[in-house]
């Protein structure tokens, strides 16, 4: 249980997650690729527009079969955010690539388009971005770059599940794309993701790595007798039980997204006075932007200020949290030559950035004394 008496987030039943349990346990077949695991499939390929969605056992192995499919290997480099979750960089780090850090644009903390042709080397295999916090990266920008050299993009849309740009879905606009069902996330099945294929040439082979390397996607369909090792893989694939789950989730949509609308846009509305009176940053959503409601966070104007804010809520028995640590500066990505100073605005952000409790059930009253709490910090 949670010491807290308002949790940063708390995972819900939203719709008819068990009974879909109980209907994969009465069929008795509950290993990958299951009946859930393709009504999964077919809805988010229906609802994201997307040419073909593969559920894998979390984001973090979706991504690193992106390096797999993209044959990422050592001397290659792959242009990654410093600001974002270790595994978006680790899962081609994996395959023996460098990293090349990016720096991140000041209001959205996506990735720096502005500064990205000047990391391109003739060594460099992919480009991923992040849609930090559901809000989409300046993707024409960006595609144009990387259109210009030749090179993939993957889109880490880990945050972003539903999210658009420009009136296209997040996960549609780069070679292949991944999200997460983790329990943080808008839905979820506790650990879960998926790969979205949107370079037709990757689709068989990444059936296979995600089954061991093997056809067996074929064997199931068909169109072999018999499957055998064809190629790299590992066990990707997300038990039907969870898929269950996670299809009650993904069916509750509609009601899933406008809560967290509600909650985004009741601290929005009533932090505004108290930001601008203190000098603190609310989130930017670009015009041309429709985001996700993953998260709503606070930029303090010091490393100072989100501390005593963090210990003051918590003396209150709220939760709140702050965010990714640059990896440049991280002991790996010091191994990888990163320094202070590299990505600027990474190194300044993370020191204030502070991310409010923020989850499905999150009630008026709760979210009340989370506002009243913060209207009453002094500095
Ligand atoms: C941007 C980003 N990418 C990848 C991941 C990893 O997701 P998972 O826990 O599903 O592996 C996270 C986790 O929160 C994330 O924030």
């Amino acid at each position: 249980m949670s010491t807290y008496r308002i949790p940063f987030n708390r995972s819900s039943l939203m719709g008819r997650e068990l009974q879909y349990i109980a209907e994969a346990m009465l069929v008795g077949q509950i290993a990958g690729d299951q009946a859930f695991t393709k009504k999964c499939h077919a809805l988010l390929e229906r609802e994201l527009g997307v040419a073909k969605a593969l559920l894998t056992t979390s984001c973090t192995h979706a991504l690193e079969m992106c390096a797999l499919l993209l044959n990422v290997g050592p001397g290659d480099e792959v242009i990654v955010p410093s600001f974002t979750f270790v595994s978006t960089v680790n899962a081609f780090v994996l395959r023996g690539a460098t990293p090349v850090f990016a720096d991140v644009r000041p209001d959205t903390l996506n990735l720096d388009e502005a500064r990205l042709e000047s990391l391109i080397t003739p060594r460099t295999r992919a480009i991923v971005v992040v849609h930090y916090a559901g809000v989409a990266c300046e993707m024409d920008a960006i595609l144009a770059i990387a259109a210009r050299h030749g090179i993939p993009i993957v889109e880490d849309n880990a945050h972003g599940l539903g999210a658009r740009y420009r009136g296209r879905t997040l996960g549609t606009l780069g070679a292949l794309a991944t999200l997460s069902f983790h329990e943080t996330k808008n839905f979820t099945c506790g650990e879960g993701g998926a790969l979205l294929i949107n370079d037709a040439r990757h689709t068989e082979r990444a059936e296979i790595i995600r089954e061991k390397g093997t056809n067996r996607s074929r064997f199931f369909r068909k169109q072999v007798d018999k499957y055998t090792w064809v190629d790299v893989g590992s066990s990707y694939l997300m038990s039907d039980v969870l898929a269950a789950f996670l299809y009650g989730q993904l069916e509750a949509w509609q009601t899933i997204q406008s809560r967290r609308r509600r909650v985004w846009e009741t601290y929005d509305a009533a932090l505004a006075d108290w930001a601008a009176a203190h000098n603190v940053r609310r989130p930017i959503v670009p015009p041309g932007c429709e985001q996700s409601y993953h998260m709503y966070y606070l930029l303090l104007p010091s490393l100072d200020a989100r501390s005593a804010l963090i210990d003051h809520l918590r003396a209150r028995g709220i939760l709140s949290v702050f965010h990714y640590l640059p990896l440049h500066l991280s002991d790996m990505g010091r191994r990888y030559g990163g320094q202070p100073g590299d990505c600027p605005v990474t190194e300044d952000v993370t020191d204030r950035l502070l991310r409010l409790p923020f989850y499905n059930e999150l009630n008026e009253s709760d979210q009340s004394d989370v506002i009243a709490a913060i209207h009453a910090f002094e500095f």
